[in-house]
């Protein structure tokens, strides 16, 4: 397989796969490209998977009875009140919000950056995409009045803009918008009568248990429908878990059973033994919960200590807040960069990739300006190769030090310091004669 025959492909996993190729060729590299949270599956997890074998029925489309009061359950405790029926469950949030796309009329209007599946969905869906530049101090949702200002503009050039996509917390800024932003966005979505999808899979993820959430769901609850799942949370990606919750009333029962109908023809049903992982995972028993809490503590953690890197790099970089990610800028190098020949995202991601053996994903892959010096830094999967480094990362008090982490966090900063050094060929070549 050619690097080239990938580009129809995810361009994070995409990236994933040349990482794995150049690793099998010998080469070491330290991957920041992908938003894997690289730990191991909490054993109860694995014992409720094993109790559901037997779960070989296909059952509701919209999931077991059981397993839907549980998500119900899950969203009432965090300030929405919620009944089983408004709940559906999906191998993963991605074809949920691929249904979405489907079912909701209307373009979409994204923040710029956002993740990278919600633009090619749009596409798939044969919908236009409007984006939004993010405020300074946050990502994952668009600047208030350039939102009204775009949506406007974007109808007045005959675009139809009709969804709202908010990720709450953001990938790929490693932030969350604030209470007040969201109460703001609300106002315009519902002035300007967009759909608001309220993307939460880093929800459980917010480093500091103490910093508020408001859940666009509470602001304007007859026309959001939230997101969230347990690929992240819990690091069971490749398990398939996701859930979609949505508005009581006519509207949201209507866009409900549209969603319903969809995955009735699409995935049929959340594979029987993951239903009984989700029973289980929604509950929240305190096991669980006291185990979402080291994970936390150590992506924060590893994420607080990569992100004192990237200022000491000399980038611009918002502070981390949430789940794995940090997205610099690194506009205050241009000049430096050009003199290693990089002038912009595509041009930063090889040349990190190839000179630092470091792997990130370029900002334009996100939706951002190409020209501009940013890339994301997804930093969950330094916490060790094995289940037994990975385990350690989670209880250590002080996992940046641990070795298995300290030799990564080693090889990014003499990665990215080198980027302010000039080559000695440039260096020599701008000299004035
Ligand atoms: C913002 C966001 N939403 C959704 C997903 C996909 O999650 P799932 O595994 O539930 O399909 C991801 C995964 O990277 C993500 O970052």
């Amino acid at each position: 397989m050619t690097e080239h025959s990938d580009r129809h492909v995810s361009p994070n996993m995409a990236l994933d796969q040349l990482v794995a190729r150049r690793r099998a060729e010998g080469a070491r590299i330290v991957h920041l490209g992908f938003g894997e949270s690289g730990l191991p599956v909490f054993p109860p997890l694995v014992e409720r998977l094993t109790a559901g074998a037997g779960r070989n029925g296909y059952g509701p489309v919209a999931g077991a009875p059981d397993v839907r009061a549980a998500v119900a359950g899950y969203f009432s405790r965090r300030g929405t009140p919620t009944d089983p029926e408004q709940v559906v469950m999906a191998p993963g949030s991605k074809p949920l919000l691929m249904a979405l796309q489907q079912v909701l009329p209307g373009d979409l209007v994204l923040p710029a950056p956002a993740w990278n599946t919600y633009a090619p969905q749009a596409e798939l869906a044969g919908k236009a995409v409007v984006r939004v530049p993010i405020p300074a101090e946050c990502g994952g949702v668009p600047e208030p009045a350039a939102l009204r200002a775009a949506v406007r503009a974007a109808r007045a050039a005959g675009r139809r803009p009709g969804i709202l996509v908010l990720t709450l917390p953001d990938n790929p800024t490693g932030t969350l918008a604030g209470p007040r932003l969201v109460t703001e966005l609300c106002a315009v979505a519902a002035e300007e009568e967009l759909t608001v999808v309220s993307d939460e899979i880093y929800r459980d993820l917010v480093h500091d248990p103490a910093r508020p959430f408001l859940s666009p769901a509470e602001v304007l609850p007859e026309r959001t429908i939230v997101l969230t799942g347990l690929s992240k949370n819990l690091a069971l990606g490749g398990w398939r878990i996701g859930a979609a919750r949505f508005p009581a009333g006519a509207w949201g029962r209507a866009v409900r059973d549209r969603v319903t109908g969809y995955a009735s023809e699409v995935w049929s049903t959340l594979a029987g033994p993951m239903q009984e992982v989700a029973a289980y995972a929604f509950a929240e028993p305190p096991e669980l919960r006291a185990h979402l809490a080291a994970s936390t503590r150590l992506h924060g953690a590893v994420a607080r200590a990569v992100h004192r890197i990237v200022l000491d790099s000399g980038a611009d970089c918002r502070a981390p807040q949430a789940g794995f990610y940090l997205y610099p800028d690194y506009g205050p190098l241009r000049e430096e960069l050009a003199a290693h020949g990089v002038g912009d995202s595509a041009g930063l991601q090889h040349h990190l990739l190839d000179r630092a053996g470091i792997a990130v994903l370029a900002g334009h892959h996100l939706g951002d300006d190409p020209g501009a010096l940013r890339l994301r830094i997804a930093t969950s999967k330094l916490y060790g190769e094995t289940a037994a480094e990975q385990w350690q990362a989670l209880e250590s008090a002080d996992p940046a030090a641990l070795p298995q982490v300290a030799r990564q966090l080693d090889v990014i900063e003499r990665g990215l310091c080198a980027l302010a050094v000039a080559p000695r060929g440039a260096r020599a070549a701008q000299r004035p004669a």
